[in-house]
């Protein structure tokens, strides 16, 4: 489906958030494996969380979903039954990896598959510490990615050192731990910190959960208690609405129900720091998570550098602040996100193709790109290369673009926002 934008006047009016992607696939993951009904509000209705609910109805796990929520009736950490099928993950990395450190722990095998961008994404980094805990887990074309064959059970607890910042390694690793022998906790500690939704879901539910700087354990065995979960809106599909009201002339969005975990608030920082007029409303908390609203008015923005520490904290809003960056004064440079490449797609290649095609000076480099701002968009065709990410992200360079701009593959948002269009045209004036 290719699907058309022109530039916008203005935009106007409020947005609220859809539910957080990684804390909806963990609230359905967490409560098949508690005792009793746990509720999840707010839930992201999008095609990779369907997945995980998929994945566990095909464990013998019942889940309703209602209008306005999702009824998990969980079994218990040993409750699950072997699949009658092989388990669809979709596009969904998240999936993928963390029901892998689950069905590690468990004593039948499964087989899990997903579409063609799974099928090329790297499994290597969660088949290399499970297999170090005692399952027996295999890439059935042997080149490290999906489909997975995983024969479960006998696990022993490790401390893994990952070599990267990733939450789905660590989630991964995490959820095999409960499953361990022994009293032993299983550690993880990774080189810079990421998003924590595991752990706080995970002291929510009940288990004895340690975290000290950029390490953290777990005890075997736990037992999980359902819960009322309300999942806060995604900030990595505010940004999209973040940055519109930032570039589109004559704008002011108020961004509603935004979480704003500081694990995951490195966008805030960034476009602070590119000179956003951006203010944080009604600060609050819902089930242990930071959730504000969210200001915006255009605003004239400089480059930056954004690298280190803050890119896990913003690594899925990285090609939203590319195309910040290709609107803003001056040269911004993105480095250290090595891992943009391994994404639904190559991140940094595709940004450097769809920018260059609006007419931006660009250049990918190893682990990023740079940047130079202030030249007019020009619309262009745009290749999402079904990425959810690059398509929404376009839809807001197409905004601020001369003449049209059209995305190829431009419904791959129902990935993570199936009402992302209609959300957007309704701020249009
Ligand atoms: C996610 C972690 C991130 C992120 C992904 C969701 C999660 O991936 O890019 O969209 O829910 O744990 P990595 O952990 O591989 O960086």
């Amino acid at each position: 489906m290719i699907l058309e934008i022109t530039k916008a006047n203005s935009l106007k009016g409020e947005v609220r958030i859809p539910g957080d992607k990684s804390i909806s696939h963990r609230g359905i993951m967490l409560g098949a494996l508690a005792n009793g009904t746990t509720r999840i509000t707010n839930f992201l209705q999008g095609a990779d969380c369907l997945s995980t609910i998929d994945c566990f109805r095909k464990m013998g796990i019942s889940i309703e979903n209602k209008t306005n929520e999702i009824l998990v009736h969980g079994k218990g950490l040993h409750g699950l039954c072997k699949p009658k099928s092989i388990l669809d993950v979709g596009n969904s990395g998240t999936t993928t990896r963390l029901i892998s450190g689950i069905l590690a722990g468990q004593d039948f095998t499964s087989e899990l598959t997903g579409d063609a961008s799974i099928q090329s994404r790297p499994m290597g980094r969660i088949i290399k510490p499970l297999t170090q805990m005692g399952a027996n887990i295999s890439s059935l074309k042997g080149n490290d990615c999906a489909p997975l064959y995983i024969e479960g059970g006998h696990l022993s607890p490790i401390h893994y050192q990952s070599p990267v910042a990733s939450a789905q390694v660590k989630s991964c690793v995490l959820f095999a731990g409960m499953y361990t022998q022994g009293c032993e906790r299983t550690q993880v500690t990774e080189p810079t910190l990421s998003r924590n939704h595991s752990e706080l879901m995970l002291a929510h539910f009940g288990a004895s959960i340690k975290s000290q700087g950029t390490t953290v354990s777990i005890a075997p065995e736990p037992t999980l208690e359902a819960r009322e979960i309300e999942v806060p809106g995604d900030i990595s599909s505010a940004a999209y609405f973040i940055a519109a009201g930032l570039l589109v002339p004559n704008s002011e969005i108020l961004v509603k129900n935004v979480g704003i975990n500081p694990t995951r608030d490195g966008l805030i920082r960034v476009c602070r720091a590119m000179g956003a007029d951006m203010t944080l409303l009604n600060q609050r908390k819902d089930s242990g998570e930071p959730v504000a609203d969210i200001l915006v008015r255009t605003s004239h923005l400089k480059g930056t550098i954004v690298e280190g520490e803050i890119i896990p904290t913003l690594i899925d809003e990285l090609p939203m602040i590319a195309v910040m960056a290709a609107c803003a004064e001056g040269e911004t440079i993105i480095r250290d996100a090595a891992e943009l490449k391994v994404k639904e797609s190559n991140r940094i290649d595709v940004m450097v193709e769809n920018l260059s095609a609006m007419g931006v000076d660009i250049t990918g480099t190893e682990d990023g790109m740079v940047i130079q701002g202030g030249k007019p968009l020009k619309g262009a065709l745009i290749q999402s290369h079904l990425d959810h990410r690059i398509a929404m992200s376009f839809a807001i360079a197409a905004l601020v673009a001369q003449g049209s701009t059209q995305i190829e593959g431009g419904d791959c948002v129902k990935i993570s926002y199936p009402e992302f269009y209609n959300d957007l045209n309704a701020l249009r004036n």
